[in-house]
């Protein structure tokens, strides 16, 4: 087998926030196929780094009182903790924010200038007069033009999914100092993208992006390719343009140059690294990018594009993956449902989640769950339950009784042959990254393992002194199994492969060596390879992230507190609405009568946005009985219904019938 030298390229997080388990979906991915790639003897260049531009992360260094380079250095040492400890093995994780970014940026840039790939235009944008900034659409707030939902972004309204400009916005507001913004020019810098189409639509052809990238993309395509707005006005965290007064890089056009910038890096300590080699136009290295699918825009259409106008190589894949739910729920602080990746380190082992991704990542770019329930047994089945248990069983006996020594010869050489075959079938599901069904095919192996020792008993056959040879036998076959498995698995339990290598007493080992038995060999005294997970570690990671029950005073438009003694003022009775109708003249009211304790009492109540008044004939609702009757204008109310709001919704709150418990009347 030839060898390659392959690039592989994980998206830059931002050094704004610290990693959560959705970042590391990607991350794992790529770093089980790097390690698989490695231990096939290729040459892996597995690199990323912080992407460290742009107004949020200048705005969050304000608010911390630090200055953006001391935040995005704080932030990429616990970015690289937090990798380190996932056993994610980059070869370089670097910054955007260095001299390596700056000086190929700036270079990149000139090129697509000359290549007159670069035009200026005059645009008006949102400004905070207050700030004395340009407001990206994010920090524009206000009402919704189409649906009249408050508070919504300047892009789009998240009730009703409408898409807008800031401009159109019914009263915007700025987000960062409340100011009305203005409306201001500027001249802007723009990549002329819909000159590369042509280009663009051939390498969409080449048949190296997943179906459901193509398909994204050629919505891209029907809908019209637009020029790229790369540049930004100070003060903006970023590279200044090259002889431009106080225009910066947008930050999404340096970051994937810290790819770049990343190899660059590494090539001055690395020199077997030939950087110029790797972007040359026919260039023999191959190029593949991991990404999350919110970004298939940047890398499907821009970067290539930003390549090509370079006159350098494109991509040879890019790869991406879905979003990660947690208990099926998405990703929320408020819900809980936030893991950071420090809090499961601080809880639990990272193989766990190692091999739990492995069993859902497949070729395609759906969501995943992180279920605990099926994770905790998941893990505890087929690792400790099956793979683990080939090891433990047999090697007790090998240890014990034949003073760790294993046969000299293959007991059923025709199944050890049997799991060389599988392994290279499970090798190209590594290859085309079908990491779930290369795990499928892993255990169902070591199910077969497991048959094969509960069919030989060899815990039966040493206590015989006819039979103990063919213990030895049977162990030292079940262990070279087990020996099988742990390669397969390696590139995504590193851990456990270096402390069963450790346990075999061999040198570290590669796909190959899968192929070769190990005999007549002295293992060392077995030592447990993988605890079960404990449920309750598992629950304590999931609540060390729940956010603590907002107090009166965190709610938004919170009254003030109230004791026990305010509230037991208050008389709370069932009543039931015996006739309903909307009050001519008041937007928001409905009349209704209610019967009370054998009393009909006349309530006013401001539900009629929510309610038909003849819906609510018939139906129980909760009175505040002792409320002093009040004269409205449309007559008097006798009491008040009870109502909540939830979800920007009002609800009328309802007595729920006691549950029946059975009990007999006697
Ligand atoms: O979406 C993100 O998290 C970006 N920070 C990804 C950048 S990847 C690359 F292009 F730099
Ligand atoms: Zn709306």
């Amino acid at each position: 087998m030839s060898t390659r030298e392959i690039v592989i390229c994980s998206v830059l997080p931002y050094a704004n926030g610290p990693l959560h388990l959705g970042h590391m979906v990607g991350f794992l991915q790529a770093d089980f196929w790097a390690r698989f790639l490695r231990l096939q003897g290729h040459t892996v260049w597995h690199v990323s780094g912080d992407d460290a531009h742009g107004t949020p992360i200048m705005l969050h260094a304000e608010k911390e009182g630090l200055t953006p380079e001391a935040l995005i250095a704080q932030i990429k040492t616990l970015h690289e903790r937090d990798f380190a400890d996932f056993n994610i093995g980059f070869d370089n994780f670097h910054t955007t924010h260095s001299s390596e970014n700056k000086q190929l940026t700036e270079e990149i840039y000139l090129r697509l200038k000359d290549n007159h790939y670069i035009f200026q235009k005059t645009i008006k944008q949102a400004f905070d007069p207050e700030k004395n900034m340009f407001l990206p659409d994010r920090y524009v707030k206000g009402e919704c033009p189409r649906c009249h939902a408050q508070d919504q972004y300047g892009d789009n309204c998240e009730a009703c999914g409408a898409t807008y400009s800031p401009t159109d916005l019914i009263n915007p507001k700025s987000a960062l100092s409340g100011a009305t913004p203005i409306e201001k020019e500027s001249t802007h810098f723009f990549f002329d993208l819909p000159q590369f189409e042509d280009m663009l639509r051939t390498f969409l052809a080449s048949g190296h992006l997943q179906t459901e990238v193509r398909n994204k993309l050629n919505e891209w395509f029907a809908a019209g390719l637009h020029p790229w707005d790369i540049s930004r006005d100070a003060p903006y965290f970023g590279f200044e343009i090259p002889g431009e007064v106080d225009k910066y890089f947008y930050v999404w056009l340096d970051a994937p140059i810290g790819y770049m910038a990343s190899l660059l890096n590494l090539s001055l300590r690395n020199p077997l690294l030939n950087f110029p080699e790797i972007w040359h136009k026919d260039s023999k290295v191959e190029l593949h990018h991991f990404i999350g699918k919110d970004i298939i825009y940047f890398h499907g259409l821009f970067w290539p594009a930003v390549l090509y106008g370079c006159g350098y190589r494109l991509p040879n894949s890019i790869f991406a993956n879905g979003f990660l739910t947690i208990n099926g729920y998405k990703m929320s602080k408020s819900r809980g449902t936030f893991i950071k990746a420090r809090t499961y380190l601080d809880h639990l082992n990272p193989e766990y989640l190692r091999y739990y991704f492995a069993t859902k990542l497949s070729h395609n770019i759906d969501d995943l769950d992180f279920h605990t329930d099926d994770f905790i047994a998941r893990v505890n089945s087929d690792l400790v339950g099956k793979f683990v248990n080939i090891a433990s069983r047999c090697a007790k006996i090998i240890n014990g009784t034949f003073d760790s020594q294993l046969s000299s010869s293959l007991l059923q050489p025709e199944m050890f042959n049997h799991f060389v075959t599988k392994g290279k079938q499970i090798a190209e599901l590594y290859e085309h990254r079908d990491f779930s069904k290369a795990m499928r095919e892993i255990m169902n192996l070591a199910d077969e393992a497991n048959q094969m020792i509960d069919a030989q008993k060899p815990w039966a056959l040493v206590k015989d002194q006819n039979t103990v040879a063919r213990a030895q036998d049977v162990c030292t076959l079940a262990l070279n199994l087990f020996r099988q498995l742990m390669i397969y698995l390696k590139p995504v339990l590193p851990q456990l492969a270096a402390k069963s290598e450790d346990f075999f007493a061999i040198a570290p080992q590669t796909w190959d060596d899968s192929e070769k038995p190990l005999l007549n060999h002295r293992i060392n005294t077995y030592e447990p390879l993988l605890q079960r997970i404990d449920t309750l570690k598992v629950n304590a990671m999931m609540d060390a992230e729940q956010q603590p029950i907002p107090t009166p005073a965190t709610l938004k438009d919170a009254k003030p507190e109230i004791t026990i003694d305010d509230f037991n003022k208050i008389d709370l009775r069932v009543a039931t609405v015996i006739s309903a109708e909307a009050v001519e003249g008041a937007d928001k009211l409905i009349k209704l009568s209610v019967e009370l304790d054998g009393h009909v009492r006349q309530i006013f109540a401001g539900i009629k946005s929510a309610y038909a008044p003849e819906a609510l004939i018939g139906q129980q609702v909760i009175v505040v009985a002792n409320l002093k009757p009040r004269q409205m204008r449309f007559g008097l109310s006798e009491g008040m219904v009870l109502c909540a709001s939830g979800d920007e919704k009002l609800y009328i709150v309802q007595p729920q019938q006691p549950i029946d418990t059975g009990t007999v009347v006697r």
